[in-house]
């Protein structure tokens, strides 16, 4: 419909995020994200939705003002019910309940899983919607798994993380190595200037399309505990090498994976997202598998792979168009399935 504008609204971890949506075409995508988090090495759950609370009302009217539309030209709400953060999740659900309450139109609960996977549907420059079926890989500082997708809401997980996330160990590993948080993007950084063979890091063995990272982030901490023993400018010194290295461990682990999965279900399009999609590592891995083994891969624009609401205002539509709205009396859930 030419006049459908969606309000998206994301407050699932540490980012408060509104976005409008119009024929799949995204008009605005505001995101707050929490500087309080970086003194404390990690998201705060408490300070996180007080953050929201805050947030919330100038994000949602900065997304409205961008997207040059008055509240009451919207069609309906959607929002991130879950999984997440169960402070976070009720600033949102609890914003989104009323403020479509006052406008009298539908309320469209969205899982934030799903969203990720979804945001490749968006229509935007340099982005070509994958065809069904398709592997999606979502990996960022909350989650790791691969997902068989087979329409738009049927959906399998094939394979997770056991433990922690692959940001984390991006982010805990660069923590070991005295850098800020989150580390992620400087372990890229370095990591594009050194060699990825100079330091052998395991990985650890669990189920075909599972993940484990917890052992890595261990093995990095020894490794470095016993080196800068025997000199102490070890890590200023091998910087470069130390994140090529871990950075190939990590990287070529999720193509392990990845290629589990593409010989379990002989799908060869693959669609990545979430915050670790930034990583010049899997993304030359992914173009190096178009040509070795012949898969089609996509990746978002950045914007639509962190967290954001783009991605929750493309779910928002997509149920909008088989009228698939939320009960008034939906609550936000921690732990969300598809
Ligand atoms: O999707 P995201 O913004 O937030 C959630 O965690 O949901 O992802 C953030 C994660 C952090 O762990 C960050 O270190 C990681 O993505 N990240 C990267 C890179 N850019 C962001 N990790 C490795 N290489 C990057 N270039
Ligand atoms: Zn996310």
């Amino acid at each position: 419909q030419k006049n459908c504008y969606i309000l998206g609204i994301e407050s699932s971890c540490d980012d408060t995020a509104a976005a409008v949506i119009n024929n799949a075409e995204i008009l605005s995508n505001v995101v707050a994200t929490q500087a309080i988090h970086e003194q404390y090495g990690g998201v705060v759950p408490e300070l996180a939705s007080r953050a929201h609370q805050q947030n919330i009302v100038p994000v949602v009217h900065q997304a409205l003002q961008r997207a040059n539309i008055d509240k009451k030209q919207l069609s309906a709400i959607a929002f991130t019910r879950g999984p997440g953060l169960m402070g976070s999740l009720l600033v949102g659900t609890s914003f989104s309940k009323s403020l479509a309450l006052g406008l009298g139109i539908p309320l469209i609960d969205v899982n934030h899983m799903q969203a990720h996977i979804l945001a490749h549907f968006i229509k935007a420059e340099g982005q070509v919607a994958p065809n069904f079926p398709f592997l999606a890989m979502t990996i960022s500082g909350g989650h790791t798994q691969i997902v068989k997708v087979t329409d738009y809401f049927e959906m399998e997980i094939l394979g997770q993380t056991i433990d922690d996330a692959v940001g984390e160990a991006f982010d805990k590993s660069a923590k070991i190595l005295g850098l800020p948080y989150p580390g992620g993007p400087l372990v890229d950084r370095y990591a594009q200037k050194g060699n990825p063979k100079a330091f052998k890091f395991p990985k650890p063995k669990v189920s075909p399309m599972d993940f484990s990272f917890s052992g890595l982030k261990t093995s990095v901490l020894y490794f470095v505990q016993k080196e800068v023993a025997k000199n102490p400018d070890f890590i200023s010194e091998n910087i470069e090498d130390i994140c090529a290295s871990i950075q190939f461990t990590i990287v070529d682990y999720l193509m392990e994976k990845l290629k589990n999965a593409v010989k379990k279900t002989g799908i060869k399009e693959i669609a990545i997202g979430g915050g670790v999609s930034a990583n010049s590592g899997i993304r030359n891995a992914l173009k190096e598998a178009e040509t070795k083994y012949g898969w089609k891969t996509h990746i978002p624009k950045f914007e639509f792979c962190t967290d954001n609401a783009a991605m929750i205002a493309i779910v928002g539509e997509l149920k909008y168009k088989t009228q698939n709205f939320a009960e008034n009396n939906v609550v936000a859930s921690a732990r969300m399935k598809f």
